[in-house]
């Protein structure tokens, strides 16, 4: 990580308000542009505020018609399933703001995880502007795991970092369960990608990237260096109190 990238806030709302204003920002650029804005949201717990503030506090000053929603990652579940990354957007963000359904593209966690994950592929390719075939997202918006992981990368799935496919399909190491997730080649071709991470339990992992430690190096996270602009940390004082 470049230690520049790195921005402390005291708390998870203030971190969250500076991607708002990232994520406005983007938006807006894309609209003077007429163009679509692409979005890839990760999914767990983090992002929840996010989609509360999003909804709650900045619903009419985000053009809707012009954002397209995509997810990082899904877990390979149905869409109602109360680990799926899809069911906890649309309960949080998307049932609360004035998005067209169209604009919705979700991981089928329902399906076979194979057949999905080429089929996600293919939706990607045919529906984001193309850099040397492979889609590039205006925002990809990661988080992190208290093992290193981001999207559903595990250190012991180092290889889905380099893999030529667009999307592949993740295993948990400690569930087994199947995820679909963008690959690190994927996610590295977004013109911006910001991670958010708040809390202490990420503290460790945040600290050993950030001294680009030996540890770090078995973190996907740590791998993850866009070709474009570097990623920007968007992190609250606990889960950056050990730097
Ligand atoms: C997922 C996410 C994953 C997440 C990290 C952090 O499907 O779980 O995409 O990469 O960003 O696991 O999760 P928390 O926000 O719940 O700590």
């Amino acid at each position: 990580m470049d230690p520049n990238s790195l921005q402390r806030f005291k708390t998870p709302l203030d971190a969250v308000n500076a991607l708002v204003s990232r994520i406005i920002r983007i938006s807006k650029t894309t609209s003077l542009q007429n163009q679509p804005c692409h979005i890839a949201f990760s999914g767990g717990s983090t992002p929840k505020l996010l989609f509360q503030t999003l909804a709650k506090s900045y619903l009419d000053e985000i053009d809707w018609k012009l954002i397209h929603i995509f997810w990082v990652d899904d877990r390979c579940v149905p869409p109602d399933h109360p680990e799926s990354n899809f069911g906890m957007t649309k309960a949080h963000l998307l049932d609360h703001v004035p998005i067209p359904g169209e604009n919705i593209h979700r991981i089928m966690g329902e399906a076979d995880p194979e057949v999905e994950a080429d089929r996600y592929s293919k939706a990607l390719l045919s529906q984001i502007p193309l850099d040397e075939n492979i889609p590039r997202f205006d925002l990809i918006i990661l988080g992190i795991g208290d093992d290193g992981h981001t999207a559903s990368i595990f250190p012991n799935q180092m290889t889905l970092l380099e893999h030529d496919s667009i999307c592949a399909v993740g295993i948990h190491p400690a569930s087994g369960q199947k995820r679909i997730t963008l690959t690190g080649k994927t996610i590295c071709y977004g013109k911006e990608v910001i991670f958010l991470v708040t809390g202490s339990g990420k503290s460790s992992v945040v600290a050993e990237i950030y001294n680009q430690t030996e540890l770090a190096t078995t973190y996907p996270a740590a791998h993850i260096k866009p070709l474009l602009n570097p990623a920007e940390w968007l992190v609250d004082t606990a889960a950056a109190r050990k730097i």
